[in-house]
């Protein structure tokens, strides 16, 4: 059942005919009244979709809302707190790229949707984590600057014959570091029959421990399609309540307990209810960068719908 204040969002969501969009990494209170979840990626598809809703509420953090910006110009495009930044998309900058590309010319940039626009406006083509060995091998060139998350790079490389260059050389997400592999063997001798999932944003040594290396939108189907009751997650904690949510007959364990995304969670049903309310905070994208950066985004949609 839904409380007062989730009660009035959806009534404000009608009167301003908006439409809520959160990560699966949401709270459960914002996952409960948002209209579409998805990974990175499903939101990409989501937003370059939507047509009859002047306003876009997303829930998520920053590359995500500018990503929803550059695939719709002409929609406001609101994120509740100003503050939800992801850190690794600010780990590498437009300046740094254009440094690199003149090191490696004959390189294609490869960027993580986890990037900010003016990033992606250096990059050939942007890839998620459900994604990215696809992008990669779409490609006729055969070495790769990729970035800026060094163990999705080193991921790719793996399932791949590309030659891919990390940049920077240390990019990471601070939540997915805090795995490790005593933690996969503690969870595995409490939970023998458990699958171990976890995302390519884990160090390497996390990800040769586990049964699978997938993104949350991989996780999610994943658990549905799989014969066992038992999965460990190596991500995010709130992707057990995403997952909970669908699949209730199944036991999600997160890997680590204290693997939260703090910004992710600057979100509240209050803000969000301002964020209806007074129409804030509008996420813009100078024109010229958004129509450089929808180009290697429209190519990742075209490659992964192909
Ligand atoms: P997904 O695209 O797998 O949802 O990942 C997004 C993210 O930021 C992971 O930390
Ligand atoms: Fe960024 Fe990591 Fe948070 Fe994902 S979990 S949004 S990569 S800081």
């Amino acid at each position: 059942m839904l409380n007062k204040l989730q009660e009035e969002i959806i009534d404000l969501k009608k009167e301003k005919n908006a439409i809520i969009l959160a990560h699966n990494y949401q709270p459960r209170e914002i996952q409960e009244i948002a209209d579409f979840l998805g990974d990175s990626l499903e939101l990409c598809i989501k937003t370059s979709q939507i047509q009859d809703k002047e306003i876009v509420v997303f829930c998520g953090v920053d590359f995500m809302a500018e990503t929803a910006v550059i695939l719709n110009p002409h929609k406001k495009i609101l994120i509740p707190d100003q503050d939800a930044e992801c850190p690794m998309a600010h780990m590498l900058s437009a300046e740094e790229i254009r440094e690199y590309k003149k090191r490696y010319p004959n390189a294609a940039v490869v960027l993580y949707v986890n990037t900010l626009a003016e990033a992606k406006a250096e990059a050939d083509v942007i890839c998620t984590s459900a994604n990215a060995v696809k992008i990669v091998e779409s490609l006729k060139e055969d070495l790769i600057l990729f970035g800026p998350d060094k163990n999705l790079a080193e991921f790719v490389a793996q399932q791949t014959n590309k030659e891919i260059i990390p940049i920077p050389e240390e990019g990471h997400c601070y939540v997915h570091k805090m795995f490790t592999p005593a933690d996969i063997i503690y969870k595995k001798e409490k939970y023998p029959d458990a699958e171990i999932l976890v995302h390519p944003e884990c160090d390497i040594e996390v990800q040769e421990l586990s049964d699978k290396v997938l993104g949350t939108g991989g996780m999610l189907k994943r658990v549905g399609e799989s014969p066992k009751k038992d999965f460990i997650l190596g991500t995010e904690l709130d992707m057990t309540t995403r997952i909970n949510i669908e699949h209730p007959g199944k036991n999600l364990v997160p890997l680590f307990e204290e693997a939260i995304c703090e910004t992710m969670k600057l979100h509240t049903l209050e803000k969000v209810k301002n964020s209806l309310l007074e129409e804030k905070y509008l996420v813009t994208v100078p024109e010229d960068i958004a129509r450089k950066a929808e180009k290697a985004v429209q190519r990742m949609i075209d490659i992964t719908l192909s």
